[in-house]
């Protein structure tokens, strides 16, 4: 797929206008400067792993990953997307990981942008956004239903000017991922990890499905400490909502009423039901679903 951006005709549009701005332009332009937004091949690794190093640093294995991921992609779910310029130099590129939920399945609704980069010489004409945007169908077309990524401050207006949902700096978001006809009894659960140099989060819906249970969560440093904040918010939530709880699948329920950090309250209502009739937890969580 190519395309022919203008850089004089992009000024002044916003960000959001330039994908869009971009179908117009392919038209027009006669001596705007054309870059390819495609799927990465392994022939891009290379230049891929240099320009990740020079704006993150990394280890040794960097190329490695690269040629990783983009020889795994279709098997776990990586996107790897790049732009090229007209000599078929890279431009920019974006890595899409599936968000592992707490099964470790690669098939989950959630999947994180990671490492969204564009060359200096080519920033600032709308290559990002259009890098973006076909991250975004790459995804989509694997079936995934959210995006999430972090990112350095300043770039907030960016994204949110793309329609991500931008959260506080040092908010996290966690959520139960509506059950898979694969595995429709539980209810996975996932989260963000806090990550200093990345301390702000943003999301994008891009299909049909909706996490059951969504919280924003003030940042923890440690895996651990993320899954603790994670479970007592999203229980807590619970808590409030009988029509919540009853989305719920049973089995999911009853792996948060025995997670040692489930919200008091949400405990203390599960109980509450057993009291008169001496149910398990088990049979309590399942009385309340049939009623
Ligand atoms: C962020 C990035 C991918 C944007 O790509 P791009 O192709 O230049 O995107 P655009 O053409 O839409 O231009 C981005 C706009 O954001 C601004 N911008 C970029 N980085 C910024 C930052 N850190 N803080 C504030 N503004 C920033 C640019 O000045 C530009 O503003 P303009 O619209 O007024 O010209 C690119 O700047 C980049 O590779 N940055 C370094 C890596 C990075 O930070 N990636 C983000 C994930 S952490």
């Amino acid at each position: 797929m190519n395309f022919t951006i203008s850089p004089q005709q992009l000024e002044n549009v916003d960000v959001m206008g330039r994908a869009k701005a971009l179908a117009q332009t392919l038209a027009i332009a006669t001596n705007g400067w054309s870059y390819a937004i495609r799927p990465a091949t392994p022939h891009d690794a290379t230049a891929i792993a240099k320009l990740s190093f020079r704006e993150f640093g990394g280890g040794p294995n960097i190329l490695k990953n690269v040629e990783e991921a983009i020889r795994i992609g279709e098997i776990e779910a990586y996107t790897v997307v790049v732009a090229s310029d007209q000599n078929q130099t890279l431009a920019g590129f974006a890595f899409g990981i599936p968000k592992v939920a707490s099964f470790g399945r690669f098939d989950g609704q959630v999947a994180e942008i990671q490492q969204v980069v564009v060359a200096k010489r080519h920033r600032g004409i709308g290559v990002g956004p259009l890098i973006l945007a076909k991250a975004i169908d790459e995804n989509r077309a694997l079936g995934f239903s959210r995006l999430v990524l972090q990112f350095r401050p300043g770039l907030a207006n960016w994204y949110a000017g793309m329609g991500w949902t931008v959260l506080p700096i040092n908010q996290v978001s966690a959520w139960l991922e509506p059950p898979l006809p694969s595995r429709e009894t539980v209810a996975p659960l996932a989260w963000m990890d806090y990550s200093p140099n990345y301390p702000q989060m943003a999301y994008l819906d891009i299909g049909c499905h909706r996490p059951i249970v969504h919280v924003h969560i003030d940042a923890v440093m440690g895996h651990k400490q993320t899954i603790a904040s994670a479970v007592f918010a999203l229980t807590d939530v619970l808590a409030d909502s009988v029509d919540l709880l009853k989305s719920v699948p049973l089995d999911t329920l009853v792996n948060l009423y025995h997670d040692a950090h489930a919200s008091p309250r949400f405990k203390q209502w599960l109980e509450s039901l057993n009291a008169e009739d001496n149910l398990s937890p088990r049979e309590a969580a399942a009385s309340l679903l049939n009623a």
